[in-house]
């Protein structure tokens, strides 16, 4: 019954770790959970007062398919002010999450065939989106060495003549990589030399830490901005991923065929989740560097704790997002309590059972030597799961 494109899906390599951790959870197990990848502060009381009052005066029918003109407005004053970038409304189309952004221009740009150079350790959606819309994903495999950034050598050794596009994501899920500003000139060099497009995935852009400074590779040239589409969304800064959206900025045609595509297919993301938004973008911004300061102050007491325990590795300090990425292959041939670590699908379900902390294993990112630990959860909690943890892993032999 099912046609060839559903076929070749991937099902969730974390699925069997995911539906434990759901089962234990649902027993009543008090599980410490660090595979989430949504902020666990609450959305800002100025976008629910925006949300409650669009209810209340009734703007609760479709906006055009890119979004309405006044968050298409107020998100071009943000990319002015805040990344240096200069797009008309028309530009900008506003979508159900960053994910329908990525997906409408993987979709509006991809030819059956058309390659996409994208790292690993990459999210773990690229890969499929890019081949739902036809095209093929080339990944350049990246490790501690270069701090989980693709060189400029590494993407030129993947070009081939079917090359359409390049894929970033800075900060990175899953390793916290931020690209610097020098990083990004030699990739957008190769770009504009062979004449290629730039997804520039931006959604955890308020997350970087160490006096670190994001830059949209959009920001560096009218050439380098002509051929990129920069995507980004509320989940993460505001705390939003349950309201759905995010948007994405590009030259006029790309802009107008996403919008097109849209229309066809979900039509404009939600009017209350619009007005929602408008009313972040307006509202008071303190949130945004209180909820920073927290995740970094949880960044450094899990880096060192995780740091100390024996078997794992922290080689790069992360500089964003709010994900921690230990290589954890020092561990594999070990046993603990009588179970054989071969791999860290292996290791993050003996946590799950033993220990009773779900992590993420580094499969699903194209890194089967990590975990993923994320602090989106409490100081607190974060203390209890690394203490259950240190201890289950003094015991492997
Ligand atoms: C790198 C990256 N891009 C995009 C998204 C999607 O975010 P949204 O909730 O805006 O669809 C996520 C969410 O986990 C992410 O980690």
């Amino acid at each position: 019954m099912l046609s060839q494109r559903a076929r070749a899906l991937a099902p969730s390599p974390t699925m069997a770790i995911d539906a434990r951790a759901k089962e234990l959870l649902s027993q009543g197990v008090d599980v410490v959970n660090f595979s989430v990848g949504e902020p666990d502060f609450d959305t800002p009381e100025t976008a629910k007062a925006g949300g409650i009052e669009a209810i209340r005066s009734g703007f609760t029918k479709y906006t055009p398919a890119a979004g309405t003109l006044e968050l298409r407005r107020a998100v071009a004053k943000k990319l002015r002010e805040e990344n240096g970038l200069e797009y008309a409304p028309e530009e900008i189309v506003l979508t159900n999450g960053a994910k329908q952004a990525l997906y409408n221009a993987y979709m509006v740009l991809l030819d059956p065939g058309d390659e996409v150079i994208l790292q690993a350790p990459y999210w773990v959606s690229y890969p499929e989106m890019i081949r739902l819309a036809g095209g093929v994903p080339v990944v350049v495999e990246t490790d501690e060495s270069t701090g989980f950034k693709m060189t400029p050598e590494m993407i030129r050794e993947k070009l081939t003549p079917r090359t359409k596009a390049i894929n970033l994501n800075s900060p990175s899920n899953p390793t916290g990589a931020v690209y610097t500003e020098e990083e990004l000139k030699a990739i957008a060099e190769i770009a504009v030399e062979r004449n290629l497009v730039i997804i520039s995935d931006e959604v955890y852009e308020k997350l970087v830490y160490d006096g670190v400074r994001f830059v949209s590779i959009a920001a560096l040239d009218p050439e380098v901005k002509r051929r990129t589409v920069t995507v980004n969304g509320f989940s993460k800064a505001y705390a939003m991923t349950g309201w759905r959206l995010g948007y994405a900025a590009a030259e006029r045609p790309i802009a107008k065929a996403m919008a097109d595509l849209q229309s066809q297919t979900t039509s404009g993301p939600s009017s209350i989740t619009q007005k929602a938004a408008l009313a972040a973008l307006q509202g008071d911004q303190r949130f945004l560097e209180e909820m920073r300061r927290e995740f970094d102050r949880r960044r450094l007491y899990m880096l060192e704790r995780l740091r100390s325990m024996p078997g794992l590795r922290v080689d790069v300090v992360p500089q964003g997002a709010f994900y921690l990425f230990p290589n954890v292959s020092g561990l594999f041939g070990a046993t603990i309590r009588g179970r054989r670590i071969a791999s860290s699908d292996d290791l993050a379900m003996v946590l799950l059972e033993e220990a009773k902390v779900a992590v993420v294993p580094g499969t699903g990112f194209g890194a089967p030597n990590y975990l993923r630990f994320s602090y989106a959860t409490s100081m607190e909690r974060i203390r209890e799961g690394m203490d259950r943890m240190e201890a289950l892993l003094r015991e492997a032999v």
